[in-house]
Formats: structure tokens, sequence, C-alpha cells
């Protein structure tokens, strides 16, 4: 493999060409990672050349460079953030000593757990959305599922140059493992259950880059703060792709709530759904679904495993420069617990409750989101505000997994959430009416009924340009 020219098959900063382990390591992983992309990415088109956009440096003039591409020789490459010199851990039981270059013995199972749990969402959502680009809304929105797909796809390669590098044999079998589960498999399923539900339908799709990635976000962001240097630097470079996913989610939700108020002002009866559009009620289902699910990702609110992490300066806080106290010791958080029919509130030392400190962040940007949304419908002139629904409905794990909360957050009984459940999540007929407007629609500049065009295009092009060729 001598003469392979790594450095423009596989772009990287982290001096591949004389690394002859890791070339090695990546020898025998690469064409499994093709095969599973060949398998179990984008559906019929994988042929086509998409207008992408490839990392091919890590510095600004280089991230970000746009060509049509065929997603098969798409250059998944291998990029940390710039390291930062003398670089000091800045929180938890280690501060003040210098960053970690190597990994710690006592933190090896840990930091391969961590690296595994967030490496295993990536191929995990592009699964879910393989059958997506056969009914895109706008050739636009094609182009833009699939530059996610393969930056979840580049995101997995960058967990497995961790593994790879930093963990030996297990590291690399874990790499194998990340290539063999499968979302939604009874047997061999991904690790966490958002990445487990299917993603079929573009309300759905635009939920899951809204309310999923998110959590990708503030995941990525608390291990960009790690003790782990190799791991901090490659989130801090996975953060950058995130961005635009999380901008694909966020626009494509507001294109779709703006053109249902839009429907439901054209409609006599001010149906929506009448005029083709997906009406605020189903939308506000969606949003309940997703968000829900999304909230369970951040793991229980009181844990000793979030406390070991943030102790063991492994998994810092979204923004950890933004406090003034780093040890998160003798602090605490309080709870709304619920027990035996009633509420009481529970003080938690603050390192055990770091999971809902993370979560609280979120929910806070979740609800910027809302309230912009809510002035796009009100500037239409439609009577209808979306609103989050409380972080204790439709939980599946944690505090309050075990009850029964309507979206106000309030107490209920099993038998009055099932008679509500359709009212308030996505229903069976829901999905069955969304999947049947899918349609695809594939000439430039055309846009589905359902959805309004973006406010401006990609890299600069107008929203008539051929983002996918079909030719
Ligand atoms: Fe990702
Ligand atoms: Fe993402």
């Amino acid at each position: 493999m001598g003469a392979i020219d790594y450095q423009s098959l596989i772009p990287n900063n982290v001096n591949l060409k004389d690394d002859r382990r890791l070339q090695r390591a990546l020898e025998r992983w690469q064409p499994n990672y093709l095969n599973w992309w060949n398998e179990m990415g984008p559906d019929n088109f994988q042929t086509k050349d998409v207008y992408l956009r490839t990392a091919i440096s890590a510095d600004r003039s280089g991230w970000a460079h746009f060509d049509y591409v065929k997603m098969p020789d798409y250059r998944w490459g291998i990029f940390l953030a710039e390291p930062e010199p003398d670089r000091k851990i800045h929180f938890g039981d280690h501060m003040g000593q210098d960053a970690w270059q190597t990994v710690p013995g006592e933190y090896r199972n840990v930091l391969r757990r961590i690296i595994v749990t967030q490496g295993d969402t990536e191929p995990a959502s592009v699964e879910q959305q393989r059958a997506l680009g056969n009914t895109a809304p706008s050739l636009y929105d094609l182009r833009n599922l699939f530059q996610v797909n393969v930056e979840e796809g580049r995101h997995l390669w960058a967990m497995v140059y961790l593994l790879h590098s930093y963990f030996g044999r297990e590291g690399r079998e874990e790499a194998e493992e990340l290539l063999a589960r499968r979302s939604g498999d009874v047997d061999k399923p991904r690790i966490l259950d958002a990445f487990n539900q299917p993603c079929d339908d573009w309300l759905s799709f635009f939920c899951f880059t809204m309310f999923a990635d998110r959590d990708g976000k503030y995941q990525l962001a608390a291990l960009a703060e790690s003790a782990f240097d190799p791991l901090a630097r490659t989130c801090k470079f996975m953060l950058t792709e995130e961005a635009h996913h999380l901008f694909v989610g966020d626009t494509g939700l507001e294109r779709i709530i703006r053109r249902g108020a839009e429907l439901t002002l054209a409609d006599p009866n001010g149906d929506a759904r009448a005029q083709g559009g997906i009406d605020l009620p189903t939308i506000q289902r969606f949003i309940n679904y997703w968000f829900s699910y999304c909230l369970d990702l951040f793991g229980s609110e009181i844990s000793t495993n979030a406390a070991d992490y943030f102790g063991n300066s492994l998994k810092g806080r979204f923004q950890e420069k933004r406090y003034s106290e780093h040890t998160g010791l003798g602090q605490g958080k309080s709870f709304e617990v619920y027990k035996n029919g009633a509420f009481s509130n529970e003080e938690v030392p603050l390192r055990n409750a770091m999971n809902e400190v993370l979560r609280d962040d979120y929910i806070d940007e979740c609800g910027n989101a809302v309230r912009r949304w809510n002035k796009a419908i009100a500037k239409i002139g439609a009577d209808f505000e979306l609103k989050l629904p409380h972080r204790r409905f439709h939980r599946h794990q944690g505090l309050y997994g075990d009850n029964f909360f309507n979206p106000e957050g309030e107490p209920i009984s099993e038998a009055e959430f099932e008679a509500n459940r359709d009212k308030w999540l996505k229903s069976d007929a829901d999905l069955a009416f969304v999947r049947q407007l899918m349609q695809p629609c594939y000439e430039p500049g055309k846009m589905a009924n359902w959805i309004a065009p973006p406010k401006r295009g990609i890299d600069g092009k107008g929203q008539d340009f051929e983002y996918v060729r079909f030719a």
C-alpha cells in the first residue's frame, strides 16, 4: 500500500502518511466502511453527482471545499482542530495538569465507552435516513440530506481514528462493531434508543436534525472540553460540520411551519391538509415525539457516571469557560422528584447532576428556536403557537421515565396518557398522511407544495442550481 497517496485519498492533519500503524488499521477498516456505505448509505443515489462540501484541511480555507462528487468517492478525512500549545486541563480533579496526549490506563475503558457511544450515533443516523432521497421535496433539500449523511460518515471516521490510534486491538474490534450494528435491528441494534427510531419522512428528518443532531452538538461540546486532548480536538472540529446539520433541521422545520401557516389561512376551513400542506398541530405532535426522545439521550438526571466523567476531567459542561468554578464540588442542584403521587424537592451534588446541566442548556436552545418559529407563524397571521413539551413528558428513562406526565409536565395516569397519545404524539394516521405527501420534486428550482423555499441557496448558488445531477 506504500504507493497510495494517503494525503489525497484520505485528507488529514494527523500525519497519516508517516503513521504505519494507523495506515495498517485503516487499510483493513476502510473497505468494510465502503461496503457498509454502499449497503446502508443513501438508497438509489450512489452514482449521482452531488454538490458537496468536503473538508480538505482543518484551517479556514480548506474545511469547506465545494464540488460535485459521487458519494462513494467522497474523501472522508481525519481532522482535529489545531492544537492549543501547552493546553492545561481546566475542570475536574485533574485541573491545572497538562492535557493528556495519551490515554491514562485508569480511564482507558471509560474513554473507549464514551467514544464508541458517540461513534455509534454517526452511522446510525445514516441508516435511519437512507430512504429519504427517494422523496426529497427539492434538489436543495436532497443535497443537504446527502451533505449531512457524508459528514456523519466522516464523524464515524473521526471516532474510528481515535479507536485505532489510542486503543490498540480493542479499539480495532470496536471499530468493526461500529459497522456491524444496525439501526432498528432486533439482534444488533444501535446503542441509543433515538437512533433506532425510523426516520423515513422529511418532517421526521428535519425534527431529527433539529433535535437529535443538537444533542450531538451538546455531547461534542462537552467532550471538546476533555482532558484527553485528541478527543477534545476531534470533537471541536466535528462541531464546525455539525452547525450545518442543525441549520438544515431548524430551517427545514421553519419552512414547513411557514408553509403550514400559509396554507391554513388559504383554506376556507382553515385546513392546511386540504391544501396539501402539513397542519401545525401535526407538526407539534412530531416535535413532541422527537424532542422527548432526544431528551433521553442526555442520560439519567442523577448519575454517578456523569459525576465520574466530570470529576475525572473526561467530559465538561457546555462551554465550561462560562463558569467561574470548575471542580463542581461543594455545590448542588435541586430536582423535582415525583414519588408516591407527590412532588418533592431533592438536592443532589452538582457533579451527579451534570447530565441535567447539559440538558438545561439544550432545552434553552430548543426554546429559542420555537420562539423564532412562533414569530414566523404570527407574521403570517395564523392563530397557533408551538410549544416544547415539558421535560417530564414521554420520557423512557431517568427520573421521570417510570411515570406518566402530560405535555405540561403534570402527573397523569397511564390510562389518561394512552387516551391522549394520538393527540400529543405523532399517530399512525399522522404518519400515513405525511408519508403520502412525500413525493419527490427533483426539478431545479421547484419545491414540493408542503414546504416553503429556503431564503438562500448553498455556497452562494441560486435556488435553481442543480444541486444534484440526474444525468
Ligand atoms: Fe455527527
Ligand atoms: Fe450531525
